[in-house]
């Protein structure tokens, strides 16, 4: 275990179950910089469907997945349902979750510590982390949150497509072979189903804040 003043958190859970807006209230409540991973995989998605490469090759994804920078990332044209689908397509390439793998152990030892978030971090990228959070939530609800998200873009996506894409990409991301989506096993739980932003981020600190008084008791 590394210095508290050096305090990794790993934020790991299910697509829209609030992770990352929490994982970015968090950020800003303990002026720790942020990475959404899902990104990485997102922009590997992006750059594959922009250079017309086949997002089953792995190698080819893998090269492209190795040329990225996290700042050059423009989340805004990463966060679309299509580029969603097929970066759950490029995570299953054992070289493609090589080549990110570095890029997010270097964010997460950098100096001063940082927020990770994403379905592997407390498991395989940061197994070491200070605090590990798994963030769900029932699919319904998760699929309400990302339709008015992605309607609210001008995306027309209905509620019963989103339900059928969620369970789609869970169960794509559960049954991989390489570092599949599941809890550590020093987790804690968070259910956002009937929590606000607000609430499941007050409960967030409280976790945080004790294991932060834990290290220094230790
Ligand atoms: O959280 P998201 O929807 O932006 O993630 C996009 C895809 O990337 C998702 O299908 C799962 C994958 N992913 C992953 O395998 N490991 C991570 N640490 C983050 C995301």
């Amino acid at each position: 275990m590394r210095s508290s003043e050096d305090l990794i958190i790993a934020v790991d859970g299910t697509l829209a179950s609030g992770k990352g807006t929490l994982s970015k209230g968090l950020a800003t409540d303990l002026g720790l910089p942020h990475l959404d991973t899902g990104l990485l995989y997102r922009a590997t998605a992006k750059a594959c469907l922009d250079a017309g490469v086949d997002p089953e090759d792995a190698e080819a994804a893998a090269g492209l997945a190795k040329a990225l920078k996290i700042d050059d990332m423009k989340p805004e044209d990463l966060r679309t349902a299509e580029v969603g689908q097929v970066a759950s397509k490029v995570a299953v390439h054992p070289p493609v979750r090589e080549a990110l793998f570095q890029l997010q152990r270097d964010f997460a030892y950098q100096r001063g510590g940082a927020i990770l978030d994403g379905r592997d971090i407390g498991t395989v990228v940061c197994p070491e982390a200070h605090v590990k959070l798994w963030v769900d939530a029932d699919v319904e609800t998760r699929a309400a949150r990302r339709v008015a998200e992605l309607n609210a873009k001008g995306d027309p996506i209905t509620q019963d497509e989103m339900v059928a894409q969620l369970r789609e990409r869970d169960e794509r991301d559960k049954n991989r072979a390489i570092a599949p989506m599941k809890p550590a096993e020093d987790a804690h739980l968070l259910d956002t189903t009937h929590l606000s932003i607000d609430a499941a981020r007050a409960k967030a600190r409280q976790i945080v804040d004790q294991v932060r008084a834990d290290l220094a008791r230790s």
